[in-house]
C-alpha cells in the first residue's frame, strides 16, 4: 500500500510525478500557506506530511493528525516543527541538509558583494532614469579583497562560504558552538574568534547557525554595538537571530554600515523600517531557490518518507527519540 501523503505545497514537476507514483498524495495548490482549517482537515487519515519552511506544525496541528508518523520537512532548518511534541506523540521528523548548501552560500555570498558594491542602490537608480553618466564618486562601496569575513556557525552553509570568501582573497574568521581541529581550520584557511571579538573584528559578519531558543535575538543591539561602523551584516538563516528593531536603528544611525537580508522575524511581513532604508538589499527568502536544489530537496523529502513508511530510519531523521515513543510503528 502506497503511504497516505498530504503536502503542503505544490513542488517541482520532477518531484511532484515522483509523489503521484510512489504516494497516495494529497496537496495544497494555492499560491499562498495553506490555512489552519485545511491543513486540519486534511490530516485526519494522513501517515506523512511534508511541510515547507513557512508551515508552522505545532502541538494544536498534530492534534488533528491521529495517524501520522513522519513529517518530512522540505527545507533544512527545521524550527517551524515543534520537535518535542512530535516525538512525544511517536512522529519522525526529518529534514533535507546538504542539498542546498551551494545554493544558501551563493545567496550569503550575492548579498555580501551585493550590499559592498551597492547593486541595489545602482539598479534603482538606473530603472528609474536618475543615472547620468559615469562619475568617479558615484556608489562607491566597500572593497570585498582583503577584508575580513566573520562566519557565525561554521557548519555546511558557513563553510561554503567561507570556500567562496577564500576564492575572493578575503581572511575568514569563524565563530561555532564547537571549535574545528586545528588541522582543519589550517585546511579550511579560517581563524576561531570568540563572538564578540569575531563581531569587533569583522568587516562583514554573515549568519550561518539555526534558529533555536538560544540563538534567537543573537545579533541584538549590544551585539549590533561591538560591530565596526564600517561593517556589513548578512543574514541567509533565519530572521528571529536579529532583533529587526534593534537592525533599522543600526542602520539608520550608522552604526553599522548596510545590511544583507533574505530571512526576516515575521516572514513575509518585513519591518516597516527597513523598506525606506537604501543601506539594505532585501531578498525573499531565495535561499535554496534554483530548480536544481529545490527538486534535489523535495527527493531527498520523499526519501526520508519511504523510508520512515517502510520502517526504516530515514536518512535525516532529526529526532531518533520518536523511534523509542513510537516501538509499535
Ligand atoms: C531551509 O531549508 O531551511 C531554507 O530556509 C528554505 O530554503
Amino acid at each position: 500500500m502506497k503511504p497516505r501523503v498530504y503536502l503542503t505545497r505544490r513542488l517541482p514537476d520532477a518531484v511532484m510525478e515522483r509523489l503521484a507514483a510512489q504516494t497516495d498524495l494529497a496537496f495544497h495548490d494555492g499560491a499562498a500557506p495553506v490555512a489552519p482549517e485545511e491543513l486540519h482537515a486534511a490530516l485526519k487519515d494522513r501517515e506523512a506530511l511534508i511541510p515547507t519552511v513557512s508551515d508552522r506544525i505545532d502541538a494544536a496541528v498534530l492534534a488533528h493528525a491521529p495517524v501520522l508518523r513522519v513529517i518530512a520537512n522540505f527545507g533544512v532548518g527545521y524550527n517551524n516543527i515543534d520537535v518535542a511534541a512530535a516525538t512525544k506523540r511517536g512522529i519522525q521528523v526529518t529534514n533535507t541538509p546538504d542539498v542546498l548548501t551551494a545554493a544558501t552560500a551563493d545567496v550569503a555570498f550575492g548579498l555580501l558583494l551585493a550590499t559592498a558594491r551597492r547593486f541595489g542602490e545602482g539598479e534603482r537608480m538606473v530603472r528609474e532614469g536618475r543615472w547620468h553618466g559615469w562619475d568617479p564618486l558615484q556608489l562607491l562601496g566597500a572593497d570585498i579583497a582583503g577584508a575580513t569575513l566573520g562566519l557565525i556557525g561554521f557548519g555546511r552553509i558557513g563553510q561554503a562560504v567561507a570556500h567562496r570568501a577564500r576564492a575572493f582573497d578575503m581572511r575568514v574568521l569563524y565563530w561555532n558552538r564547537t571549535r574545528l581541529e586545528p588541522g582543519i581550520e589550517l585546511e579550511l584557511g579560517v581563524d576561531y574568534r570568540e563572538r564578540d571579538e569575531l563581531l569587533a573584528e569583522s568587516d562583514f559578519v554573515s549568519l550561518h547557525v539555526a534558529y533555536t531558543p538560544e540563538t534567537h535575538h543573537l545579533i541584538d543591539a549590544s551585539a549590533l554595538a561591538r560591530m565596526k561602523p564600517s561593517a556589513i551584516l548578512v543574514n541567509t538563516a533565519r530572521g528571529s537571530i536579529v532583533d529587526e528593531a534593534a537592525l533599522v536603528e543600526a542602520l539608520k544611525s550608522g552604526r553599522i554600515s548596510a545590511a544583507g537580508l533574505d530571512v526576516f522575524e515575521r516572514e513575509p511581513h518585513i519591518h516597516a523600517g527597513l523598506y525606506p532604508l537604501s543601506n539594505c538589499v532585501l531578498l525573499p527568502h531565495l535561499g535554496s531557490a534554483t530548480i536544481g536544489t529545490r527538486t534535489r530537496m523535495g527527493m531527498l523529502a520523499l526519501d526520508n518518507l519511504l523510508a520512515a513508511c517502510a520502517g526504516k530510519r530515514p536518512p535525516n531523521l532529526v529526532n531518533p527519540d520518536a523511534l523509542a515513543a513510537a516501538p509499535h510503528r
